[in-house]
């Protein structure tokens, strides 16, 4: 966790407790021999995995003459660190000011400085600040009309994107397996016109293309850590709604770390509090990243692995890296996303503009066909919510479903059946 802001570890040590010392935590003979270390690597920072009280906190760093920060303290630097909304800067800041509060020490600039700081703690260069209770609320007060205001604009936001066409496809997974690289990855290919909205409104959502004309909109999510302190776990929940909303979930593993098995079983009950079942394989693919730093023997091994799943279970194997893998990750999206949407075929007559019109912007349209009389044969995807309100805007002219399930491509344009709308607003 620590290398995942970038910190240069020195050394690490396992200390065996008898009992937690009040003042120190551990005991006066550890706190010397760890003094010493410090001193000998010249070490700015200590991270001690538990939780420390205040006193101890303070006691430590005299004694170390060091920064200490424990498990919480960590977790919010990486939280900060990786904010990438506004909403979540915002709950980054309230959580860790919620935390200095309820232990009322002083920061740790060392850390502060290297990120630029949340501000509210004093420049940097001061090492011994006091943090103000006072001033803490009222800043937490702010934060939380804040965090109101920006709640209210995602809402809008999903809102707006709900009604666009495109299914949702999000990223989760546990801290570094290489969610963002992965989705730099897919959507750096161009940016399109529509992607505007999206990369405006929130960097964490990019629409991605699929191989067949299809589109969705890919979302970035906060990475996952386990045994997360409950404080965090409530302040992160509103992050993951956009996983709870998704049409399909890829879970993406580094598979080349020593505990992945652990932290997949992590990731799966985060998600499994979410009310998402993991083994539910219509919503979710297990992407295995990191192949390339495998060794021959062992990528065979997990090529191997992941050919023995079942074939609807099976997880992609990955290099967001190299790029190995990436094409059948996207055909694989394109099918699981397909299985729960009806294909049409529509024909349309072709002075009705409005009516094509509405198709392109409620529809996702995967194929276009204009016959010799000019009538336009439309093979458009529809989301379940949405097949009424075709049937409504096409009462006549709708509409031949194909396969359900099935990929309608340029080139399989069959069977569709030439009917022209005749009558009917649009719904
Ligand atoms: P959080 O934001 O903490 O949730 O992390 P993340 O899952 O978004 O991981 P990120 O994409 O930031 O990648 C973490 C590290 O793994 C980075 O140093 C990446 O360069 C590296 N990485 C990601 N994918 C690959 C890959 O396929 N191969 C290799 N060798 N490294 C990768």
């Amino acid at each position: 966790m620590a290398r995942a802001i970038d910190l240069d570890i020195v050394g690490q040590t396992i200390v065996n407790l008898a009992a937690v010392r009040p003042a120190t935590y551990l005991g006066k003979g550890k706190v010397e021999e760890l003094a010493e270390i410090v001193a000998a690597t010249e070490a700015t920072l200590v991270i001690m995995d538990c939780a420390l009280s205040p006193v101890q906190q303070r006691n430590l760093e005299k004694a170390f003459g060091a920064k200490i920060i424990d498990r919480t303290g960590l977790i919010l630097e990486i939280f900060g660190r990786r904010a990438r909304t506004r909403e979540g800067g915002l709950q980054v800041e309230l959580a860790h000011l919620a935390y200095q509060k309820s232990r009322l020490v002083r920061s740790w600039t060392h850390l502060e400085r290297q990120r630029g700081g949340f501000g509210f703690l004093g420049g940097p260069g001061e090492t011994q600040i006091e943090t103000d209770r006072r001033l803490i609320e009222e800043r937490m007060a702010k934060i939380e009309v804040d965090l109101l205001k920006v709640k209210n604009t995602r809402a809008v936001n999903r809102k707006r994107r709900s009604d666009v066409p495109f299914p949702v496809v999000a990223l989760v997974g546990y801290t570094n397996a290489g969610k963002s690289t992965l989705f730099n990855r897919l959507t750096e290919a161009e940016v399109v016109a529509d992607d505007m909205l999206f990369a405006t409104l929130d960097p964490t959502l990019r629409l991605l293309k699929l191989p067949h004309r299809g589109k969705t909109v890919l979302s970035d999510t906060v990475g996952f850590i386990s045994d997360l302190p409950t404080m965090l776990v409530s302040s992160f929940r509103a992050t993951l709604e956009e996983v709870t909303s998704a049409d399909l979930i890829l879970h993406v593993r580094d598979i080349s770390h020593g505990d992945s098995a652990e932290q997949n079983a992590d990731v799966t009950s985060i998600l499994s509090d979410l009310g998402i079942d993991a083994s539910d394989h219509h919503r979710l693919v297990e992407v295995w990243n990191k192949v390339d730093l495998l060794d021959d023997e062992r990528h065979a091994e997990v090529m191997a692995g992941a050919g023995h799943k079942p074939l609807d279970g099976r997880p992609v194997v990955i290099s967001a890296m190299t790029g190995e893998g990436l094409d059948e990750l996207l055909s694989v999206i394109e099918r699981r996303l397909a299985e729960g949407r009806d294909v049409f075929t529509i024909a349309l007559d072709p002075v009705d503009g409005k009516g094509l019109h509405w198709l392109y912007e409620h529809t996702e349209t995967i194929d276009r066909f204009d016959d010799d009389t000019g009538t336009v044969h439309l093979t458009v995807r529809v989301a379940p919510e949405r097949v009424e309100q075709l049937r409504r805007a096409f009462p006549q002219g709708v509409a031949t479903q194909v396969a359900r399930a099935g990929l309608t491509t340029g080139t399989d344009r069959e069977p569709w059946s030439p009917m022209t709308r005749m009558a009917g607003g649009v719904a």
